[in-house]
């Protein structure tokens, strides 16, 4: 297949580009390189005569025409999004832009390229989202794929819209589409304003680890290449219009993944353990969601689909990975917010 992926220079829409490289599919990825992006994330494949890049910003429908009419995609998988809650909260409108106007108009534009080509059947739209659609979960239950919508904040709200274009763009136009939505992920090649880089990397240099809260937020994690795995089986193997939730069946509470990652670089860097002594209690976010789980019953049963590791192996390998590749992640401190309390509103 010729797979256009936006977003290709993030974390998630990165190991898709790798992932599906490796497989040998053909690979255009698509990213307008904001602050959450990095070329280096794909380097692994750039010299690939599978993969080309292209510079192009999905709030620009003529970019978008001109890289689908020049590559001619079987499908497009789209990760393209602004992903972090705290920026949202003090910024919403980039969200607004890129989520729903970006997602308007990819969606717009592989109309026009799916009806000109004569409406191949096997071409997808694959709608890469987020298990933060459906709101905050008590104490029991599970997010199913028809769990109302609910979301909470400025991110997840303008996610929820994005599905509710993709879906009508399917029920009102044929555009054959399918959606995920996925877990928090976790792995290598994670911007290092998400909470396990940064657990790791104010572990590494001394620095107090801020934990939101009571630290009792519980989150499904999920390793990032189990994430783009699943990815490509729903692209391939999904029935056209429905959605899929993916989880890492890993559910856990913010304070325990902290001590998780703490106990590792306690194992890999002794001289300075005990490391959970550097957990600093915050602030809470405003409006943050208690828990989400995934019942992946759907992704399971109909595609046959589970995540290959669990939540202590994905970490150690994600540990591992920050402490042997310090050259990725130093430059990317240096980035506008990096490293400072953002979305207290
Ligand atoms: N990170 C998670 O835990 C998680 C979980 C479930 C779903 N998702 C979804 O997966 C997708 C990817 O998430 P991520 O964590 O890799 O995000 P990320 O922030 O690491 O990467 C986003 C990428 O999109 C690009 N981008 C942003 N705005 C753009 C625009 N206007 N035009 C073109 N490119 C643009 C950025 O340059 C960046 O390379 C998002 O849609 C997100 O909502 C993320």
């Amino acid at each position: 297949m010729k797979i256009l992926v936006t977003g290709g220079a993030g974390f998630i829409g990165s190991a898709v580009v790798r992932l599906a490289v490796a497989r040998g599919h053909e690979v255009v990825n698509l990213d307008a390189l904001t602050y959450a992006a990095n070329l280096e994330n794909v380097a692994s494949v750039t010299n690939s005569p599978l993969y080309s890049f292209e510079e192009a910003d999905i709030r620009d429908r003529a970019a978008l025409d001109r890289v689908l009419e020049k590559h001619r995609p079987d499908a497009i998988m789209h990760l393209a999004a602004e992903s972090h809650v705290d920026r949202s909260i003090d910024g919403p409108g980039a969200f607004i832009e890129t989520n729903v106007n970006g997602t308007y108009n990819l969606l717009e534009a592989a109309r026009a390229y799916w009806l000109a080509a004569g409406k191949p059947e096997g071409f997808r739209f694959h709608h890469i989202s987020t298990d933060e659609v459906f709101g905050s979960l008590g104490e029991e239950g599970q997010f199913t794929e028809t769990t109302p919508y609910d979301p909470r904040s400025p991110y997840s709200s303008s996610k929820a819209a994005s599905d509710h274009l993709v879906r009508a763009w399917h029920e009102t136009y044929g555009l054959p589409v399918v959606l995920t939505n996925c877990s928090n992920n976790y792995g290598p090649f994670h911007f290092p304003e998400k909470l396990v880089p940064v657990v790791i990397l104010n572990a590494l240099s001394g620095k107090p680890i801020p934990v939101y809260g009571d630290g009792g937020n519980v989150r499904d994690w999920l390793y990032v290449e189990d994430h783009a795995d699943a990815l490509l089986l729903v692209l391939e193997k999904g029935e056209i219009g429905r959605s899929y939730n993916i989880g890492g069946e890993n559910e856990a509470k913010n304070i325990d993944l902290v001590r998780t990652i703490c106990a590792e670089m306690d194992r890999l860097r002794p001289e300075s353990a005990p490391h959970d002594a550097l957990i600093s209690f915050v602030t809470d976010r405003p409006g943050h969601d208690r828990r989400y789980a995934i019942d992946p019953t759907r992704i399971r049963t109909e595609l046959g689909w589970r995540p290959s590791v669990t939540v202590e192996e994905g970490l150690r390998k994600t540990v591992e990975w920050y402490l042997a590749n310090e050259d990725w992640w130093r430059p990317l401190l240096e980035r506008q917010g990096v490293g400072e309390r953002l979305g207290k509103a």
